[in-house]
């Protein structure tokens, strides 16, 4: 059955971002928007405080800053991800300890994060990788023995569940992207999430230089404030972070069809799914009993040694098949990482001072299972708002893997 069009951007959308315009930008005339979407972005994601920004590499920043991550502290993370993760973390003067992942959901495995703990670990950056969650609560044990915060990235895990929870909902911090390829978009954006009401504080003040007046509820600086000459204005150090006023007003508007946009990508997951079938060669990402996948993307394993992934792709496109994408390199592989070529921006002289010979060796063999698995993922795009597209490219999926047996 035809599941039809769906419009990515409607209507809300367009309302909202007329009363934005409406407002000239005048101070006076504020129309609101940014809180009335922090607000009701925390309500749909089961949080006490939603604190809006510019991106979802700026959001990790903060919720660092917030979780009291400062220079040297170790940060463990997950290296199969989008290079803002640990970049974030670098960011924040830190130094990203790489856990490795586990084979069959590609997620950050809790025995490796237990094993590199040590007294400068300060934080855990976990990843709800393409939309499934991590196991959360073996992460949160952990964090809590060893006195650890917990900053979940969820940019690629929107309404996904963990034991019929909200991702995002479950860490001390959560993090959310809205560039343009995530579950809702406002172009650019993202958003820190907390249930601690004096986190929320500190991630506000440094998301917006550090102004005293603004807290959790208030991100806007008004006319009372400024128009004193006494007034004190930057109590901390901090970052223009705030998301503007129209990327506010587009993503509240998202947020009404959000289950629809998020539906969208598990239907498509499921005709994927349905099209490998029992192929013997090609694992899909598993997910759990307990968990919810939100399907940012679908992917699979390919582990079959006679076909290559290029050929597969180019099968795959030959006969139609949008482009396959593979999964990033992992990041301590990258060449920022490699000795001749270091290059942290100065954050280097930083680890250097703080670690003196300690720091993990950043080369190939620190995680050998994310190491086996990222040349394997093929990742699928799940976003086709034209189901009777998805139907063509599940079929074409099967044609691919009929031709390849
Ligand atoms: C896992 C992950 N973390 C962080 C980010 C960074 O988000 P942004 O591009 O909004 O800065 C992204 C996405 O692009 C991501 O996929």
């Amino acid at each position: 059955m035809s599941k039809g069009l769906i419009k990515r951007v409607g209507g809300a959308e367009r309302k909202y971002v007329e009363e934005v315009l409406a407002t000239d930008f005048a101070n006076s005339k504020n129309c609101g928007i940014l809180a009335r979407f922090e607000k009701a972005f925390a309500q749909k994601f089961d949080v006490k405080y939603a604190v809006a920004h510019t991106n979802g590499t700026a959001t990790l920043h903060s919720a660092l800053y917030a979780a009291g991550v400062r220079a040297g502290d170790e940060v463990i993370t997950t290296p199969l991800t989008m290079s803002a993760t640990c970049m974030s973390i670098l960011q924040a003067d830190a130094v990203p300890v790489f856990a490795d992942v586990v084979e069959d959901t590609f997620q950050i495995d809790p025995r490796s994060i237990e094993r590199i703990i040590t007294p400068r670990t300060k934080a855990i950056m976990p990843v709800a990788l393409y939309g499934l969650s991590p196991e959360m609560d073996e992460i949160m044990e952990i964090a809590r023995k060893h006195n650890l915060v917990v900053i979940e990235d969820a940019a690629q895990c929107f309404l996904g569940k963990y034991k019929g929870r909200t991702v995002g909902s479950i860490g001390h911090f959560s993090s959310f992207s809205l560039q343009s390829t995530k579950h809702m978009t406002a172009g650019e954006g993202g958003l820190v999430c907390t249930n601690d009401a004096d986190a929320a504080d500190l991630v506000r003040r440094f998301s917006v230089l550090g102004y005293g007046s603004v807290s959790r509820a208030k991100g806007i600086i008004t006319k009372d404030d400024i128009q004193n000459p006494n007034y004190e204005r930057h109590v901390q150090m901090g970052y223009n972070y705030r998301m503007p006023e129209l990327c506010a007003a587009v993503a509240l508007g998202q947020l009404e069809h959000l289950e629809e946009l998020v539906e969208r990508r598990m239907d498509v997951a499921a005709l994927f799914l349905d099209a490998i079938g029992d192929c013997s060669w090609l694992r899909p990402q598993a997910t759990p009993a307990h968990c919810v996948n939100s399907y940012w993307a679908f992917t699979a394993r390919l582990v079959s040694s006679d076909i290559k992934w290029t050929e597969f792709r180019k099968k795959f496109m030959e006969s139609g098949g949008d482009g396959i994408y593979a999964a990033w390199m992992l990041s301590y592989l990258e060449p920022m990482f490699r000795k001749a070529t270091l290059d942290f921006a100065g954050k280097e002289k930083v680890i250097e001072a703080t670690h003196k010979g300690t720091l993990q060796t950043y080369e190939k063999g620190l995680c050998p299972v994310a190491e086996k698995i990222q040349p394997q993922i093929l990742a699928f795009k799940t976003n086709y708002w034209d189901w009777d597209r998805a139907l063509a490219q599940a079929e074409i999926l099967k044609k691919t893997i009929e031709q390849l047996t």
